[in-house]
C-alpha cells in the first residue's frame, strides 16, 4: 500500500477536514490527496507552477491549498494555534531530531483524535538508516552500494515515542518504507529504552533485534485500526 492509500483512507474514516503535509517536494503525495483544507510545508517546494495548474485543475482542493515555504519549526513558530490539524504526514527532514520535533509540533496542533502518519520509519536496508544532516550529506558520503534510498534515522523516533510517551498510540505499518502511525491514545505494546539506549542504537540493533523495536504491523493491520478511530 502506498503512502497516499494509507493517508487517504485514514481522512476518509475521519471525515477530516485539515490536512497538513510536511516535506512536500514534487508533490508526489500531497497534490493527490482529497480532502477540504491543505497546507504543505517546505523550504525547496520542487514543483513548476505548471504542474501546480494541472494538479489544480485534476484535484480542486489543490487550488486553495496553502503551500508555505518554510522550514517546519519556521511554520510552526508562527501557527496559528486555533487552526488545528485533523490528519498530518511528516516527510521532512530524515533526522532523528527533526523528525521527533515535527511530531512534537505537530501534536500541538493536532485536533484531539488527529493522527500523524510518518514517512521512512522503516529503512528497506543499513544503507538506507544511514545517519546525516541531509539528503546531500548522505549522497556526499558516497557509501559503496548505496541506491539513493535515504530515511536516515527517523526510525528512532518511533522508539522514542513508544519508550517515553505512555499517551500515544505508535506503531509502523510495514509499507512504503514504513509508515509511522501516532495518535493519542494507550499503547497496545510497552518499550522502555533509556536515553543511553537509545542514543547507543543502531539500526542494525532493530533488524537483529528479538524485540519488536518499531510495533512492525502488517500493512492490512491498517483497516483494524480504521475501525477504532
Ligand atoms: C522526501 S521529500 C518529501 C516527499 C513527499 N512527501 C512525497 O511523499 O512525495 C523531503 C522534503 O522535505 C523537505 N525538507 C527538508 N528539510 C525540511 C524542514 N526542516 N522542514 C520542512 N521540510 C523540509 C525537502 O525540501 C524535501 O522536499
Amino acid at each position: 500500500m502506498l503512502r497516499t492509500d494509507v493517508i487517504q483512507k485514514i481522512i476518509d474514516k475521519k471525515k477530516a477536514l485539515r490536512y497538513l503535509e510536511i516535506g512536500v517536494n514534487n508533490g508526489d503525495s500531497f497534490f493527490p490527496i482529497e480532502i477540504a483544507q491543505k497546507v504543505g510545508v517546505d523550504p525547496s517546494f520542487a514543483f513548476s507552477e505548471e504542474r501546480k495548474l494541472e494538479w489544480a485543475s485534476k484535484n480542486l482542493c489543490n487550488a486553495t491549498a496553502q503551500y508555505i515555504d518554510a522550514t517546519s519549526d519556521a511554520f510552526f513558530a508562527s501557527a496559528n494555534p486555533i487552526e488545528r490539524f485533523d490528519v498530518a504526514f511528516i516527510d521532512g527532514l530524515h533526522t532523528y531530531e527533526q523528525s521527533l520535533q515535527d511530531v512534537l509540533n505537530t501534536l500541538d496542533n493536532l485536533n484531539e483524535n488527529g493522527v500523524i502518519v510518518m514517512h521512512d520509519c522503516k529503512p528497506p536496508h543499513v544503507l538506507a538508516a544511514c545517519p546525516a544532516q541531509s539528503l546531500q550529506a548522505a549522497i556526499d558520503m558516497n557509501l559503496p552500494g548505496w541506491d539513493g534510498n535515504w530515511c536516515g534515522d527517523v526510525w528512532k523516533t518511533i522508539c522514542y515515542l513508544r519508550s517515553n510517551r505512555k499517551d500515544l498510540r505508535v506503531f509502523v505499518l510495514d509499507c512504503d518504507f514504513g509508515l509511522g502511525i501516532v495518535m493519542k491514545g494507550k499503547p497496545d505494546i510497552d518499550l522502555n529504552l533509556s536515553k543511553d539506549e537509545l542514543d547507543k542504537m543502531t539500526y542494525e540493533d532493530v533488524l537483529n533485534g528479538k524485540e519488536n523495536f518499531l510495533n512492525l504491523k502488517d500493512e492490512n493491520y491498517l483497516f483494524e485500526f480504521l475501525e477504532t478511530i
